[in-house]
C-alpha cells in the first residue's frame, strides 16, 4: 500500500454517536481519493440476519425458476449444453473452445484432488458430471432446478449410467445412497447464487461433515469480489469505447451496487479455512483463453489439515525492473525454488487500477504501470511449467491487491504458500456484505458537511494489518 500523507483522527462525534470501536481517515497522494478513506472496526454487536428462506420468497427459489427457464430449451448435445454462457464483457455467447477449455480446467482441477466418489452441488447440464463419470468410481449430483434434474436423470437413464445419480435438492442430499462414501465435494459455478455467506458457510460446512474427516471440497469459479470494479470497467469499456472516465466511474459505481450475485474475495475462504483449522489454496484461473471467466474468477481447494513437510515458503517482491517473466523463465528451464509476490496479472492488473482511478478520481498505484512489460498471465506460468515437467503453485491466498498474484516454482505442497486471511471485515457482497456493512455508519457519513466528507468507507476487522483500496461499492456518493 502506498504512503500515507495525511492521517486524520475522524469526526470523533460520528464514532462515539455510532459506538464505532477505532476510525482511520486516511488520505493519500496516490491511493486514496480526495476527502480520504474512512476505515473502521466496527465492534458492535450486529442483529443475525434474516433467515434465508421466508414463506413466499426465497431467493433460492429465484434462481432455481431462473435456470428452470434457461434450461428450458432445445439442446443440440444434451452432453455438453453451454447455451446459457454468455460473457458479459464481450456480450456473446463463450465459443465451444472456451467452454471445452474451461470444463477441462475444472475436471483436471477437481481429479487432480485424488478423490474417487463425487458429490457435486449445483450440477446444471452436466458439463463436469460428463466428464467425470468415466473417470471416477461413483458421482452424485443435486441441484435446485427441476428441470436440469429431470434432464440428467433421463439422460443417465437411456445410458444406462449406473455409477451417477442426480437429485433435486439444495446443498448435499444426506438420503442419497453412496453418500457415506464420498472424498470430494464439488460446487462449481454455484456459490455466487447463493442468497449471502451465511448459506455459504452452512453450505461448506454440511459438505465437511459429508467427508467425515477426510478429503477436499473444490469450490470453483468464484466470482472475485475484489476484481468486481475491473469486470464492469471492462463492460464499459465494450459499450461506450470513447467514455471520459467520470462516466466510467459512474457506470461502475452504480452496476456494482445492483450486482444481484454473491461476489467474494479470496480472503473470504482464507479466513473460513482459519476458523474450521483447514487447509486451503486460492488459484487464478489459468484457462487458454483471454475471457471474462479467466479473468475474474477463481478456485478455491479446503481440505482438512495434513502435516506440513516443511516451514510456509519465503516469498520474494516482484522486481521492479521488470526482469520477473525472465527470472521465471529462467527458473523453469534451470531447475531450483523460487517464490514471488504480487506478480501483477496481466490484463486484469490494469484494469482493476484503472477502475480505481475512474471510481475515485485519482491516480490508482503502480500496478498501471507495471502492467505493460512485466505482468504475467497465470495461464502462460502454468503452460511453461508443464512444459518442463517442473510445478508452478499459483495463489491469490496472500490478499495482494487489484488481482496480483504470488507464485512458486519447483515447490512439492502448493498448500505451502502464505495465506492472509485480509482484514476487510465483510469480503463478500450482497447482505452484511462488503455495501451494506456500515449501513448506518454510511447514512451518518452522508449527512456530514462536504468539507468533512471522506469519498469511502471500508469497514475492517482490525486496523494493524494491510489497510486495502476501496472498492467501487464502498463509495460514500451513490
Ligand atoms: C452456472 S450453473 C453451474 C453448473 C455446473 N456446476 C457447472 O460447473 O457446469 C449453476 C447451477 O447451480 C444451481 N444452483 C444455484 N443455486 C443453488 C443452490 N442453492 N443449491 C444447489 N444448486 C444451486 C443452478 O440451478 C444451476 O444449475
Amino acid at each position: 500500500m502506498s504512503r500515507v500523507t495525511r492521517q486524520r483522527q475522524p469526526s470523533v462525534d460520528l464514532v462515539r454517536q455510532l459506538g464505532i470501536r477505532e476510525a482511520l481517515l486516511l488520505e493519500q497522494d496516490d491511493v486514496a481519493p480526495s476527502g480520504g478513506v474512512l476505515y473502521v472496526v466496527d465492534g458492535r454487536d450486529r442483529k443475525p440476519l434474516a433467515a434465508a428462506r421466508r414463506p413466499g420468497f426465497s431467493r433460492v427459489d429465484l434462481w432455481a425458476a431462473v435456470f428452470d427457464k434457461a434450461y428450458g430449451g432445445q439442446s443440440d448435445d444434451p452432453l455438453f449444453d453451454v447455451s446459457s454462457w454468455t460473457s458479459r464483457v464481450s456480450g456473446e455467447a463463450f465459443s465451444h473452445e472456451e467452454m471445452h477449455d474451461w470444463v477441462d480446467c475444472a475436471v483436471d482441477g477437481i481429479l487432480a484432488l485424488g478423490g474417487r466418489r463425487i458429490y457435486e452441488i449445483g450440477c446444471g447440464t452436466g458439463l463436469l458430471m460428463w466428464q467425470l463419470i468415466g473417470r471416477c468410481e461413483q458421482y452424485l449430483g443435486s441441484d435446485i432446478s427441476a428441470v436440469a434434474v429431470g434432464r440428467l436423470q433421463a439422460e443417465l437413464a437411456q445410458r444406462r449410467v449406473t455409477n451417477a445419480a442426480v437429485t433435486r435438492c439444495e446443498g448435499i442430499d444426506a438420503g442419497v445412497p453412496g453418500i457415506d462414501r464420498i472424498d470430494t465435494v464439488v460446487i462449481n459455478s454455484v456459490a455466487q447464487y447463493f442468497p449471502d455467506q451465511d448459506y455459504l458457510r452452512h453450505t461448506l460446512d454440511e459438505a465437511l461433515n459429508s467427508l467425515r474427516g477426510g478429503g477436499s471440497i473444490f469450490v470453483g469459479d468464484v466470482r472475485d469480489l475484489g476484481l468486481l470494479d475491473a469486470l464492469l470497467y471492462a463492460v464499459h469499456l465494450r459499450k461506450e469505447p470513447g467514455a471520459e472516465p467520470a462516466a466510467r466511474g459512474h457506470f461502475v459505481r452504480s452496476t456494482a451496487r445492483r450486482e444481484l450475485e454473491l461476489l467474494l474475495s479470496p480472503q473470504w475462504f482464507v479466513r473460513y479455512a482459519e476458523e474450521r483449522g483447514l487447509d486451503i489454496r486460492v488459484m487464478p484461473k489459468a484457462g487458454l483463453f483471454d475471457n471474462e471467466l479467466d479473468r475474474f474468477r477463481y478456485d478455491v481447494v479446503l481440505r482438512p489439515p495434513t502435516e506440513r513437510t516443511g516451514p510456509q515458503l519465503e516469498l520474494s517482491d516482484w522486481p521492479s525492473d521488470g526482469s520477473g517473466p525472465e527470472k521465471l523463465r529462467r527458473a523453469l528451464a534451470h531447475g531450483g525454488q523460487l517464490g514471488f509476490r504480487a506478480v501483477p496479472h496481466a490484463g486484469v492488473s490494469a484494469l482493476a487500477a484503472a477502475a480505481h482511478s475512474a471510481v475515485y478520481g485519482r491516480q490508482a498505484p503502480p500496478y498501471e504501470q507495471a502492467d505493460a512489460p512485466s505482468a504475467v498471465r497465470p495461464s502462460d506460468i502454468a503452460r511453461a511449467a508443464a512444459a518442463s515437467g517442473r510445478s508452478a503453485a499459483l495463489s491469490l491466498a496472500g490478499d495482494r491487491p487489484y488481482g496480483a498474484f504470488d507464485v512458486a516454482i519447483g515447490i512439492d505442497d502448493p498448500f505451502a504458500l502464505p495465506t492472509v486471511a485480509g482484514t476487510r471485515s465483510a469480503a463478500c457482497s450482497g447482505p452484511r456484505g462488503v455495501g451494506q456493512v456500515a449501513d448506518d455508519i454510511t447514512r451518518a457519513v452522508r449527512s456530514l458537511p462536504p468539507s468533512d466528507r471522506p469519498a469511502a468507507i471500508v469497514a475492517l476487522s482490525r486496523l494493524d494489518g494491510p489497510l486495502p483500496p476501496p472498492l467501487a461499492l464502498e463509495a460514500v456518493e451513490p
